[in-house]
């Protein structure tokens, strides 16, 4: 079974083909400038001051505003079926909240039902999701079990579907056990790709529910209760202590808890580790799990569980600033109290799941950036850069860039919103922010260079977004410097083992998008690095501004390392 293309048509109005935003402050994770960017067909064309752009191109004025990369969610569940109902945010309703929210790309998880082949599934959700998102997506794909089927399907989908990331379940009835994450990790390896793992032990977490049930303990605070911080710090060890007998890069999803951190924070010496935290555990905590109304509780409960302590969510922040953490997702997994209830005489049937993909830029903002803890450069780290680049498509994706994708937010630092499910634009009818008052709020939104938000007026075009591969063998956690020795272990790999991967794509060369103009009439802030595969380069532009001044193009520069330099330890 092949997924079938699907036709999308370009919603791209005329007046919009073409947009210039001027006086604004460019933030990208290495810094800032004052520059006005040029973007033509989703693309940013030129950056710089004085810039010499085409007549009746639209200009938005960002004067007092910052302009950042749009928000890259690398960890939602939209029309998933889980806990035997589905999430009631699809691929159309999850991306249109997303983008109201200051984000224009998802990552999501492909999850097999039982019996079905990965490759089957992956299928399934690209049938889900083509068409319907409104933004740039990518695919995880998640391994409920392990076998010599599952090792071949992973890797054709790095092969040829895109695919660069698995994720692996401790916790669950589908979690593998060590000697399964041992091999499943020593493939992942091989491949180029990113494990990812559920952390939870899942024996412990069965015995405690059995235990607390058998109790009369059957509310939503069981649900924390039978899941303690060092379950979920037991099982992050063991992780990346199997991780690191294979020397397998390891992405922790959903860190919930100080002690969790504090287990990443031993391992991060010379282990290729990364550790995401949810904005639900930075905005939240769990001491509404013991609310006395049920939906609000159950509304709540999400794995791992927000955490009693009520320092967890400043302390995580802090984790963020301070690098133990690199990314932000949302696990956007969303159920209406109506499934929730499900559960109402036992916590361990409550559907898993909160929402988040809306509000995780502006939550984040809030107790990040206005609190002072995070750098406006964090800021752009933590919720877009380093998911590009772990996940493989930087520059393209999470930085302002000449040659970049149009993916903008104009930001509005001074202006305040209140969340709540009355307003927000998600299918779901709760919102675990609910009241919440944040300072900062997206002007606007461009989606590869189109306006869908602004001065508070949503226009998505459903269909808008496109599948976006993520290759093997990302430079950031493959240390590049190395990557003839990976190349060379690759293809004894692939000659001996498998030869249906030679064709696995790898980036082996970093190429700087060229400097086509004078200082004077362009600056690119930085070299940024290679355009993976299937990227355009600024020199389509149907305008060429050193056509029109008759300028000599100078060739690309290739650099050894990757944007942002070497990748030998965390950045
Ligand atoms: O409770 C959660 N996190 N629901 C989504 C599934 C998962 O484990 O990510
Ligand atoms: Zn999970
Ligand atoms: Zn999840």
């Amino acid at each position: 079974m092949s997924t079938p293309v699907k036709k999308v048509p370009i919603h791209l109005q005329s007046s919009q083909n073409r947009l210039v935003i001027k006086n604004g402050t460019i933030v990208n994770e290495d810094g800032q400038t004052n520059e006005d960017v040029y973007i033509e067909d989703g693309i940013i064309k030129q950056i710089g001051k004085n810039l010499i752009i085409p007549g009746g191109t639209r200009v938005i004025d960002a004067k007092g505003r910052f302009v950042l990369p749009g928000g890259i969610d690398p960890h939602t569940h939209f029309d998933f079926e889980f806990m035997g109902t589905r999430t009631v945010d699809d691929f159309y309703h999850g991306s249109k909240a997303a983008i109201a929210g200051a984000t224009t790309m998802i990552i999501d998880f492909v999850f097999p039902k039982e019996g079905e082949s990965l490759l089957d599934a992956y299928h399934e959700y690209r049938q889900k999701a083509d068409g319907k998102v409104c933004c740039d997506y990518a695919l995880h794909v998640c391994l409920p079990r392990w076998s010599e089927q599952i090792k071949k399907d992973m890797e054709i989908l790095c092969r040829d579907y895109g695919v660069n990331s698995f994720k692996m379940f401790m916790a669950y009835d589908f979690m593998l056990n060590d000697g399964e994450l041992y091999s499943a990790f020593e493939h992942c390896h091989k491949l180029g790709a990113l494990a990812q793992v559920h952390a939870e032990n899942g024996s412990l977490i069965a015995k405690n529910a059995e235990r607390l049930l058998a109790k009369g303990i059957t509310g939503p605070e069981g649900h924390e209760m039978s899941r303690p911080e060092e379950v979920e710090a037991e099982a992050v060890n063991r992780a990346c202590v199997i991780a690191k007998q294979v020397d397998c890069p390891l992405y922790i999803v959903h860190v919930m808890s100080k002690s969790a951190s504090k287990v990443l924070e031993a391992f991060r010496s010379g282990n290729r580790v990364y550790g995401e935290t949810l904005v639900a555990a930075l905005g939240t905590d769990g001491s509404h799990y013991r609310h006395e109304c049920f939906h609000h509780s159950a509304g709540h409960v999400l794995s791992p569980p927000l955490r009693t302590d009520p320092d967890t969510p400043s302390a995580l922040m802090n984790y963020l600033a301070q690098d133990v953490l690199q990314l932000t997702g949302s696990d956007n997994c969303t159920f209406n109290q109506s499934q929730k209830a499900v559960g109402k005489n036992d916590f361990t049937k409550i559907p898993n799941g909160v929402n988040g993909v809306e509000d995780r830029m502006s939550v984040i903002w809030e107790k990040g950036v206005h609190t002072g803890v995070l750098s406006l450069s964090r800021f752009v780290e933590v919720t877009s850069a380093n998911a590009a680049k772990l996940f493989n498509i930087y520059p393209r994706k999470g930085c302002i860039a000449v040659g970049s994708d149009a993916d903008i937010v104009i930001w509005n630092p001074d202006a305040v919103r209140t969340i709540s499910a009355a307003t927000h634009h998600q299918a779901v009818d709760f919102n675990i922010f609910e009241g919440m008052k944040c300072h900062g709020v997206p002007d606007y939104v461009i989606v590869k260079g189109r306006v869908c938000l602004e001065e508070g007026q949503l226009k998505v075009v459903e269909g808008h977004g496109s599948f976006v591969e993520t290759p093997v063998f990302a430079p950031y956690i493959y240390d590049p410097s190395k990557l003839e020795e990976v190349k060379v272990e690759k293809n004894g790999f692939v000659e001996a083992e498998y030869p249906q991967l030679s064709k696995l794509k790898i980036q082996d060369e970093y190429v700087c998008p060229s400097p086509t103009l004078p200082e004077s009439a362009v600056s690119t802030p930085s070299c940024r690095g290679s355009r993976p595969e299937g990227q355009r380069n600024i020199q389509e532009s149907t305008f060429s501004v050193s056509e029109e001044l008759d300028l000599e193009r100078k060739s690309c520069i290739r650099v050894n390392n990757p944007p942002g330099g070497k990748s030998s330890g965390f950045w």
